[in-house]
């Protein structure tokens, strides 16, 4: 028998300020409903100084570890997936360890690979505990990301910001995995980038768009085929594949992307399974199927898969314990991955910890004159208030060494 490995716990920091995207089109003399019905957003987070991806990724692990009361010696793996790195060597993950306070026996590392690297991290992290040699450890997987187009860009309204916190281990409270039950496509090509010594991402979004889909594709019917010999899912002639699992979360640079993605993702069943595709009968289905499996995922309006996973717990967890989901990462350039789980019969006691109604009504809206002025600030530039209780936060560099205050 395989063991239970996957997700115990989880913790999110956002950013303390958002941007309402009404309020953003109206100033770019933008249709509205081009950002809320278009895009499917309706706010974005927008970074003040001193929220880098340090102190987000770190409020996020404190955070963690204090509303889980966990003993940071029983953390054996600290691994951060993030592409905002602020080091050409020396990794996110490791400024982690010192501020959150984690003992030295421990692997500490990063994982790059745009919107992927905390799924590349999660996956190191439960095979490390699978395979034995954790030793009875738990590991630490923290996905932090600012992500950054530049003022009157294209992809202005898609950016955001924030940080998750995952307790792996061997007791998966939240989410077990399948372990060795997921598809993966990747591809090197040029869909989004960030060219070294540069802000901002340089996006092919249209093209990026097909990447993602095709990526799904291929991650999807790998799974697929896995899963179908694992039994875990069926050709039965009543359900499709997909319609077998009770929810999905796909990774959203905005979330109208869900949309585009589910409807993929169905017709890979339709066409290899019922090797027929109905377009009037599947406008039908696949808008009720968006509804039960993937509407849930979207409550964070969030770019991160695991903000998405929360957000479907924080939402469904009761109703979606003992069930299986499925989840789809991808990250531009590109990787992807389609894998899934069990939603854990304690999911809504331990979601409930990471009081999210909390996290997400302490954000204040900020007018698009602030954010544009926020924009325009350099990278380093000191913080104009101090962090608050449970945060930290970026507050100079002395002799080339980043300095964090904690709230
Ligand atoms: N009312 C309602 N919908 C409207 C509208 C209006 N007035 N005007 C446009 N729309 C819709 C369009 O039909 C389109 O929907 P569709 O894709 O379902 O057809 C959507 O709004 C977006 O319009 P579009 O003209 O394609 O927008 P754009 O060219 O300005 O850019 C992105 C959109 C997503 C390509 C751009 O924001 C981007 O590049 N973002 C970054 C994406 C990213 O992060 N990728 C990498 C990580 S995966």
């Amino acid at each position: 028998m395989k063991p239970s490995v996957g997700i115990e716990a989880l913790a999110v920091a956002l950013p303390r300020r958002t941007l309402h995207l009404e309020d953003l089109a109206r100033a770019r003399g933008v249709d509205p409903a081009k950002f809320i019905a278009g895009l499917g957003v309706r706010e974005m987070a927008v970074t003040d100084p001193g929220e880098d991806s340090v102190a987000l990724a770190a409020t996020a692990a404190r955070s963690l570890l204090e509303a889980n009361r966990i003993d940071p010696t029983s953390i054996g793996m600290l691994a951060v997936g993030t592409e905002t790195g602020v080091d050409h060597s020396k990794p996110v993950a490791s400024f982690v360890q010192g501020l959150v306070g984690l003992p030295r026996q421990m692997r500490v590392f990063d994982v790059q690979h745009a919107c992927y690297g905390g799924t590349a991290a999660l996956m190191a992290a439960a095979e490390w505990i699978a395979s034995g040699v954790a030793g009875g450890k738990s590991a630490l997987v923290v996905c932090s990301d600012i992500a950054r187009y530049g003022v009157k860009t294209a992809g202005e309204p898609t950016q955001g910001a924030g940080a998750v916190a995952l307790l792996v281990s061997a007791r998966p409270e939240l989410f077990a995995l399948d372990l060795g039950v997921d598809g993966t496509s990747s591809a090197h090509v040029f869909d989004f980038w960030r060219p070294l010594g540069r802000r901002e991402a340089v996006v092919d979004g249209h093209y990026s768009i097909d990447c993602y889909l095709e990526a799904l594709s291929g991650a999807y019917r790998d799974w697929r085929g896995k899963a179908e010999a694992r039994e875990i899912v069926r050709r039965n002639g009543t359900s499709l594949p997909s319609e077998q699992l009770a929810a999905i979360g796909y990774h959203v640079p905005f979330c109208k992307m869900a949309k585009k993605a589910h409807a993929r993702l169905r017709r890979c069943d339709l066409d290899d399974v019922l090797g027929a595709f109905d377009e009037i009968r599947e406008e039908r289905d696949g808008a009720a199927s968006f509804e039960r499996q993937v509407a849930g995922s979207l409550t964070l309006y969030t770019g991160s898969l695991y903000l998405g996973l929360a957000g479907m717990l924080h939402t469904g967890a009761s109703g979606l314990a003992g069930k299986r989901i499925g989840l789809f990462s991808y990250g531009s350039g590109c990787a992807s991955e389609f894998f899934s789980g069990v939603v854990g019969k304690a999911a809504a006691e331990s979601i409930a910890r990471a009081r999210l109604d909390e996290v997400l009504g302490a954000r204040e809206r900020v007018t698009v004159e602030e954010y544009e002025r926020l924009m325009g600030l350099p990278p380093d530039a000191p913080p104009d208030i101090a962090p608050a209780p449970g945060q930290f936060r970026f507050t100079g560099i002395q002799e080339h060494r980043r300095q964090y205050a904690a709230g």
